[in-house]
């Protein structure tokens, strides 16, 4: 018995003898599915309703010729994959080469006399369409498949800056506490000792005028504090130049009181006049922020002697360098290649995320156009960053 085929094949064709020769040699081959019509025009309002897998078109037909019908359809988006194989009587090269340039795939000889040439282009043909059909659904699921990893990527990376800027926002408040710490003491001694005074009967105008003042100066100062805080976190909707130094200086003023009550001295050494970069700022300062939180906790964790951070800005002609140093022994070489992985870490559960320096690299890399690494030094490690520049 016969394979029996599914495709759907449209012949066309002005004579309905050749209709009938064609149809009866697909058929006894297997091929059940055959529409037969006499017109190009036939041939297009056949082609919107079914689904065609091959077409079988006659050159010489009155109307529409096939070459005319096959640039046609091979110009239409929907149906250029359909295989065309014309049926010509005339075989010169002329014909022929007109044939293929309007897009026909293959060409059989007319009048038919076997049907071995007729099935073995027609099966060479479907095999074409199958699989151009292949690699189109691969194609579109592929398309799919990307679409819905890069919506998945966009989601975690949302969540991860979410994450990474609730981080901060806690280190920050850390660093309030730090800051308000000497000022709310001195704060609590001045109405202490107006108190007393005025207990002792000893409190002139004088006296008050002066407590009055000193603690409208440290209730000032904790209010700038606030302020500087608020100003971290403000996010810039756009791009805006912004300049490097004055960033870190601004970071190194939320972090000082907190370096202070940790001994860790610090050192920023600046390069002459304003390196413009663009970016956001507050995403800038949270990258510094980053490095720098990081080396005070193994300065810390580490109990090291003398421990020091060292900031330094240097130029070339294109770029800005920041380099942060710190001498807390360096990263060690087992991780130094992960730790700008999302959720790497070595601290403890609750004391680090891991996703602090994955974001500043998001941050620099993407954001700014930048880049960013490390690597140890003699004493420790030594993060780096570079940024294309602006010199003002
Ligand atoms: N200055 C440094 N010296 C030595 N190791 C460091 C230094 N900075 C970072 N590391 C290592 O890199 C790891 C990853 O740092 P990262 O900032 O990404 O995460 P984390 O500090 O552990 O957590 P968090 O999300 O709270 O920042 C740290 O756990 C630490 O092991
Ligand atoms: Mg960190």
């Amino acid at each position: 018995m016969k394979d029996q085929y599914k495709n759907k094949i449209l012949i066309v064709d002005d004579s309905m003898d050749n209709l009938d020769l064609i149809e009866d040699m697909l058929n006894d081959e297997g091929y059940e599915d055959i529409i037969c019509v006499m017109s190009a025009r036939e041939a297009y309002e056949k082609l919107k309703s079914s689904d065609i897998d091959l077409i079988i078109l006659d050159i010489m037909m009155p109307g529409i010729n096939g070459i005319e019908a096959c640039r046609c359809i091979k110009a239409n988006e929907s149906y250029k994959d359909i295989p065309i194989i014309i049926a010509t009587a005339k075989v010169d090269l002329e014909t022929l080469k007109e044939g293929f340039d309007a897009g026909a795939n293959d060409y059989i000889r007319k009048p038919i006399v076997n049907d071995i040439e007729l099935l073995s282009r027609v099966k060479n043909a479907l095999k074409l369409k199958a699989s151009m059909d292949k690699y189109k659904e691969l194609a579109e699921n592929l398309d799919e498949k990307v679409r819905q990893e890069l919506e998945k990527n966009r989601f975690k990376e949302q969540l991860l800056m979410h994450q990474s800027k609730m981080a901060s926002m806690g280190e920050m408040i850390g660093n309030i506490a730090h800051q308000w710490r000497q000022p709310l003491s001195a704060l609590s001694l001045s109405v202490q000792k107006v108190k007393m005074l005025h207990e002792k009967d000893k409190l002139d105008a004088q006296i008050l005028k002066q407590a009055t003042e000193k603690s409208l100066m440290l209730i000032e100062r904790m209010s700038g504090t606030i302020d500087d805080f608020m100003g971290f976190f403000r996010q810039n909707k756009v791009r805006t130049p912004f300049d490097v130094q004055s960033a870190i200086e601004e970071t190194l003023t939320l972090l000082d009181a907190s370096l202070q009550h940790n001994c860790i001295e610090y050192d920023f050494i600046k390069s002459d006049g304003k390196i413009v970069v663009e970016g956001h700022k507050g995403e800038f300062s949270q990258v510094i922020l980053n490095i720098l939180s990081n080396a005070k906790d193994i300065l810390k964790e580490r109990k090291i002697k003398n421990p020091k951070i060292e900031i330094e800005v240097s130029l070339d002609e294109e770029n800005v360098t920041i380099e942060i140093k710190d001498n807390g022994g360096g990263v060690p070489v087992e991780i130094i290649d992960r730790i700008f992985e999302p959720y790497f870490t070595t601290k403890e559960e609750g004391k680090g995320t891991g996703i602090g320096l994955y974001m500043s690299k998001v941050i620099i890399e993407k954001n700014m156009g930048g880049g960013v690494g490390v690597r140890n030094e003699e004493n420790g490690a030594l993060f780096w960053i570079k940024l294309p520049y602006k010199a003002l």
